[in-house]
């Protein structure tokens, strides 16, 4: 078998993410390397927890899990409790993971990784860019050593999901989200749109989850608060963004269609802060600086979310 991908996750788990990391999971090709943990879905406290806790309920406490920062970089922001729940899991009272988080904050675990893994390692973004954006400012060398950089976030014709113009992950931490488009040279990025693109059936996914796995019947429970309020406010699909962008990931040959643009991030808005500019006819003369997903096979994305549940 052929050497696996190092791959080094950073998340705000959050009901999408948790389903995204199930797929990683299940995954053969990659390797992962490490869960660092944001602030975004919901308080870092609780995205900590839950990421140690899905990693229990998915025997992968091999996978060292480490704490990121609190606070948006300059602003405070508005979490997605709305969305995932207060505890970010559904408030359905779990009792905490037995493992404790590591020592090592997650800016300095992503620059050891990829030291340690320099050439090879495969970065994948679920949640807001504040340790990202950390990392590179400490050492602005950092994308030299990774091979492969796929974000979850922006809306490349700016339908946003939180704001009229922007998504949930970039609006955030706009200011990490520009340090982070800024610094990499080459940013594959799943967007809103993308996830609109490709929901998923709440009949498919109500039979999914109602197979005789633990995984599913865990993922049922914890995703049962979000799917309800989804149903009621977006109608029959269901879109699962991080899980969209980790079918990417992972099986990068179920992209249809990619799109390379020069993508910005606005700062300053009154109405648009944190909305993800696409130059999609080239007038600024900025280089490509991101590849977007416009279409992804809707079979094989649905397969490995089945596969992840144990389905
Ligand atoms: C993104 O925001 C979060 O609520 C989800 O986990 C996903 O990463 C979608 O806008
Ligand atoms: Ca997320």
């Amino acid at each position: 078998m052929s050497k696996k991908i190092p791959l080094l996750i950073d998340t705000d788990p959050g009901v999408d993410d948790a389903l995204a990391l199930l797929m990683a999971f299940a995954d053969e090709r990659h390797d992962i390397v490490g869960l660092t943990i944001a602030a975004g879905n919901v308080g870092l406290d609780h995205t900590v927890r839950n990421a140690l806790k899905l990693c229990e309920v998915a025997g992968r406490d091999d996978v060292p899990v480490y704490a990121g920062t609190a606070d948006p970089l300059l602003h405070p922001s508005v979490d997605a409790a709305h969305v995932h729940g207060a505890d970010g899991f559904g408030d359905v009272n779990l009792p905490a993971a037995k493992r404790q988080v590591e020592a090592e904050h997650a800016a300095l675990a992503i620059l050891r990784l990829s030291h340690e893994y320099a050439g090879e390692l495969f970065l994948v973004a679920l949640g807001p860019l504040t340790n990202l954006a950390l990392a590179l400012k400490l050492d602005p060398t950092l994308p030299q050593r990774v091979k492969r950089f796929l974000v979850m976030g922006g809306a490349v014709t700016c339908h946003g999901n939180i704001t009229p113009a922007a998504e949930f992950n970039i609006a955030f931490d706009p200011e990490a989200a520009h340090i982070v488009f800024t610094g990499f040279p080459h940013i594959e990025v799943a967007d809103w749109e993308a996830t609109v693109a490709h929901g998923l059936l709440h009949a498919d996914v109500e039979q999914w989850l109602a197979a005789d796995s633990d995984k599913a019947r865990f993922y049922e429970l914890i995703s049962r608060q979000t799917r309800l309020w989804s149903e009621d406010s977006r109608g029959e699909r269901w879109y699962a963004a991080d899980a969209l962008a980790m079918a990417w990931a992972l099986q990068p040959e179920g992209a249809l269609r990619v799109e390379s643009r020069p993508l910005n991030v606005e700062l300053a808005g009154v109405h648009s802060r944190g909305a993800t500019i696409v130059d999609w006819n080239r007038q600024t003369g900025q280089p490509d600086n991101t590849q977007l997903l416009m279409a992804y096979d809707q079979g094989r994305f649905e397969a490995q979310v089945r596969a992840a549940l144990g389905v």
